[in-house]
């Protein structure tokens, strides 16, 4: 070895292990072919992707969409992010994985942390990002979008999510009724996320204005158990889904 040689040697055992990349990945919301290729390729060359986990303690959605595009040789890494409402132990579950995030990023590794839908549309990779950044301001965070479960779910009933100056209002989650009935005031387009919890509330409302053939369910759009309903007219006492999303046109357009 040359002297030079001998210096970088010394050099390279004293230096930090330069941080990993904390990729975040956007699967879509079921079909794996809806995954991006940039998705795809970053999926497949990092050592490790984290998921959050299942209710049942096994790797959740996002796992089940991309699991047929993984090596053996790849580490899984499971989180607990558990579905809570209570501000306080959501706050403690996204601190304890983005410390096991960082105890593999600062090993110089990257990391695919892989969501179901899109990874900036209601995502919990939003807050791995977040806490990473507060632990460890030097990791390199990169972002890769996907599809997100309303532009699929207007794919599959075959209508147009907006056309030309179409306002849309999403609601997240309907806590309160009156959300919907304000946003049916001035939106031509409704979109309900999480909307199985509230949906004999909604049911009623819809009901009441008589647009039920305005409103159609989807449920695990894009998975195997995709199921379609165009119009809410039998779904009185029906119990949907947690991955079910409702849209609401107020001038319906099909094709
Ligand atoms: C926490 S949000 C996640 C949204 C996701 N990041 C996205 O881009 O679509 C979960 C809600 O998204 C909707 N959703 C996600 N995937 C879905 C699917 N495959 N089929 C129907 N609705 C879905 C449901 O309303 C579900 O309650």
């Amino acid at each position: 070895m040359s002297q030079m040689d001998d210096n970088q040697a010394i050099a390279s055992t004293s230096d930090p292990l330069p941080w990993g990349t904390l990729w975040g990945i956007g699967v879509g919301p079921g079909d794996a072919d809806w995954l991006t290729l940039k998705g795809l390729r970053v999926l497949q060359s990092v050592p490790v992707v984290a998921m959050p986990q299942g209710h049942n303690g096994k790797p959740g959605m996002a796992y089940g969409i991309v699991k047929d595009f993984l090596s053996a040789d790849q580490l899984l890494l499971p989180l607990s992010l558990p579905f809570v409402l209570d501000a306080h132990t959501l706050e403690q579950a996204w601190q304890a994985a983005a410390v096991q995030l960082v105890e593999v990023l600062q090993t110089g590794q990257d990391v695919a942390f892989i969501a179901e839908g899109d990874i900036s549309f209601y995502s919990t990779f939003t807050y791995m990002a977040k806490y990473v950044h507060q632990l460890a301001p030097e990791v390199p965070i990169q972002p890769i979008p996907g599809i997100c479960s309303p532009l699929a779910a207007a794919a599959a009933l075959h209508m147009p999510l907006a056309i030309a100056d179409e306002t849309i209002a999403i609601l997240p989650a309907l806590y309160h009724v009156d959300d919907l009935i304000q946003a049916l005031d001035w939106a031509e387009v409704v979109v309900l996320m999480k909307v199985s919890s509230v949906f004999p509330k909604v049911w009623a409302i819809l009901a009441e204005r008589q647009w039920l053939d305005r409103a159609s369910l989807v449920e695990w759009v894009g998975g195997q158990q995709q199921t379609l309903f165009p119009t809410l007219h039998d779904l009185e006492h029906y119990q949907p889904p947690y991955f079910s999303i409702l849209i609401l046109r107020r001038t319906p357009y099909g094709f």
